[in-house]
């Protein structure tokens, strides 16, 4: 293995478009945070780098949705993951965004180094135009039919009900997202990486000399590079994202995926004015850690970019995981099928390492994984509280109960004392095996194992009986198990700093450094601890069927959807509803609004009177044809001008998912003013 002076440990960037949730915590950060604080302790150069990525076409499409800018998209999302992340102790040195002036400056500059070495193809190709929006449209920008199901809201790119990977031409009745309209085919240019160009030397490096990559990560890689590598363009026609910077790019952006991986190194930029050792000195590990969707990324076209460019170190290993499913099912951020990290850290204060905990026991590292809150209960209850909490407030009460909180000096060892102590350095050996080779939950069970053998040698001990007939050998029992308890101060750092913290809290004892796990000799007779308190407290039941409960109503709401149900509303009382004067009316004249499509004026003898109102029914109804209608009308909303005509009431329509409008009336005619109730 090659010697490195220093680590670079770079995790993805979450898309600022939704919060953060378990899936991201399990696949990247958490086993990334892990990694920076371990050799961190054992007193590396660590940097790890964290950031938002800001571009590409789900932003733009999150915004148009809600009406609001990219940009107004990305600085919610980017403050609230960065909060989150902060709130839950990822310990990036750096957390930067992709809309960073430093970013765009550092990514365009990479394109023109490219672009000016010759680096890039240019092509020409028949892309989807809107031309009533008049833009290009992205992949996602187009739904249709889809071939293979017939489903009729596919995207471009993917059909979201057969799993289908799907190109923007394979749709049946293509439409626009931005209009409505069918798109036509228009000649747009665009910068080509040439993948395939690469194909020997990616061979080479990955396949030959990287052997010890993941088998998910290796297997991956092989199959594209057997599979064929493409020139794959690394500019878009889209108005979100960086400009082009070369002459012909006007009106385009490069590439999210082009740019976002840039974003590691303008993070370190932003970080530290000495940022070329992180990224151009050979003697830097980089270590890029991702969920599986990103490997192609982050292994083939990250890379190939470097070493076109030329001056930048590459990968030394990527440790992908899989993914995490929550309760048997894919998570997914526009089903809201996920638990939000934000959410978390409000319903469990102070907890933060319990679901530290539990996504690293279940790391999906060579499989998915299932989230489940039953197993996030037992985890806690049943490892958490009852073999790391059980042991440490044995230790510590009854040291504080025998002896006042002070230390007691260790007398002669037993054999079974010494083996005991013995085992803390195997443990030692068997944590630092599984972290240097990305085995986190491997790695966090043999620290777990630490626990357990205090939690054993205490129950073996017993000595709240030993007290009562030999107290002087009671004193070297308490003190192995308070150095055991040192040494889990040590060895859980990584993995659980919050507890860690608190644990040293408690024992009123200093951070000590990894090269101290293994010492028999942490804590000194004499040394004072404080009055203990729980390291863990059980979680109860109605805590985690309140979290069901709320998984349970999101598949109510996503049913519902599929079935183009509108979800319920939140309930009101009977006097709100009281409020609402609605009668049956008749309409006795109606007419179109000039200059508008959608707006009748419509006159109407509610029985009180006869007056106005306008209804947004005319792509539905033919002004003549409704003359006679009855309908039922809201008599006492609150008049409003439209179009310069005030509109004194509403009538009730009845929509279904498809818009289509029907009169909501009595079932026999009525007279008029008959009320609704
Ligand atoms: O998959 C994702 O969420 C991407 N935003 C990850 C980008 S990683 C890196 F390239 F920035
Ligand atoms: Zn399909």
């Amino acid at each position: 293995m090659k010697n490195f002076k220093r680590t670079l440990i770079t995790s993805a960037l979450p898309y600022a478009n939704g919060p953060v949730h378990i899936g991201h915590l399990a696949g990247v950060y958490v086993p990334a945070d892990i990694y920076a604080r371990y050799l961190r302790l054992k007193g590396e150069e660590v940097a790890f780098i964290g950031g938002s990525d800001e571009h590409g076409v789900p932003i733009t499409l999150k915004a148009k949705k809600e009406g609001i800018t990219p940009q107004d998209v990305v600085d919610k999302y980017h403050g609230m993951i960065k909060d989150s992340f902060e709130k839950f102790g990822i310990s990036f040195d750096v957390y930067s965004r992709t809309s960073a002036k430093i970013h765009h400056e550092t990514a365009s500059e990479i394109f023109k180094t490219l672009h000016d070495k010759g680096a890039f193809i240019e092509q020409t190709s028949e892309q989807f135009f809107d031309e009533e929006a008049k833009q290009f449209l992205a992949d996602r920008y187009i739904t249709g039919t889809c071939p293979k199901c017939n489903y009729e809201k596919a995207y471009g790119d993917q059909c979201e009900s057969c799993g289908s990977t799907l190109n923007a031409t394979d749709l049946i009745d293509p439409k626009s997202v931005l209009s409505g309209n069918k798109p036509v085919m228009r000649q747009t240019k665009h910068w080509f990486l040439p993948l395939d160009q690469y194909e020997p030397w990616l061979r080479e490096w990955i396949l030959e000399e990287h052997k010890e990559w993941k088998p998910n990560v290796y297997g991956q890689c092989k199959s594209w590079i057997d599979g064929g590598l493409n020139p794959r363009a690394v500019t878009r026609d889209l108005d979100w994202g960086i400009p082009v910077p070369v002459e012909g790019g006007e009106g385009k952006v490069l590439y999210v995926w082009f740019d976002a991986p840039i974003g590691y190194i303008s993070a370190t930029k932003e970080w530290t004015p000495d940022w070329t050792k992180w990224w151009k000195d050979p003697e830097t590990k980089l270590v890029h850690f991702i969920g599986k969707d990103n490997i192609v990324f982050h292994c083939i076209i990250f890379p190939v970019v470097l070493k076109a460019e030329g001056s930048y170190i590459l990968p030394e290993n990527v440790p992908a995981n899989e993914f995490l499913n929550l309760e048997g099912d894919k998570i997914s951020t526009s089903r809201n099928w996920a638990v939000w990290l934000h959410e978390y850290l409000e319903d469990f204060p102070g907890k933060e390492d319990v679901l530290k905990y539990t996504l690293t026991a279940n790391a999906p590292e060579t499989k998915d994984n299932d989230f489940t809150w039953k197993d996030f209960q037992t985890r806690n209850n049943s490892e958490l509280v009852a073999i790391f909490g059980n042991f440490v407030n044995r230790a510590l009460v009854l040291t504080d109960k025998y002896y006042d909180g002070i230390v007691p000096e260790a007398g002669e060892l037993t054999e079974y004392d010494q083996q005991t102590l013995n085992e803390i350095g195997n443990l030692k050996k068997e944590v630092e095996k599984s972290i240097d080779t990305y085995h986190f939950r491997e790695g966090l069970k043999s620290a777990m194992e630490l626990a357990r053998l205090g939690n054993k040698y205490l129950a073996d001990m017993e000595p709240w009986k030993v007290v009562k007939t030999d107290p002087e050998r009671v004193k070297t029992i308490m003190n192995t198990a308070l150095q055991i308890t040192a040494n889990l101060t040590i060895v859980f750092e990584p993995f659980l700093p919050f507890t860690t913290d608190k644990l040293r809290g408690f024992m009123n004892f200093e951070k000590l450094d990894w090269h101290q796990l293994g010492r028999t000799d942490l804590i000194k007779g004499g040394h004072k601890i404080k009055t203990p308190e729980l390291l863990f407290e059980k979680i109860e039941d109605e805590a985690i069927q309140a979290q069901v409960d709320k998984l349970l109503a999101t598949k109510k709401v996503n049913e519902l959807e599929q079935a183009e149900v509108n979800p319920p509303k939140d309930n009101i009382e009977y006097e709100d509803f009281a409020k609402l004067d609605i009668r049956i009316g008749t309409i006795i004249a109606a007419e179109k609004v000039a200059k508008t499509k959608k707006l009748l004026k419509l006159t109407i003898d509610t029985g009180i009177d006869k007056r106005t109102v306008v209804s947004g029914i005319a792509e539905y109804f033919e002004p003549e044809k409704i003359i006679g209608q009855q309908v039922s009308i809201l008599v006492n909303l609150a008049p409003k001008i439209l179009k310069g005509i005030e509109s004194q009431g509403m009538i009730l329509m009845a929509e279904n998912g498809d818009g289509a409008l029907v009169f909501v009336t009595a079932e026999n005619k009525i007279k008029e003013g008959s009320e609704i109730r």
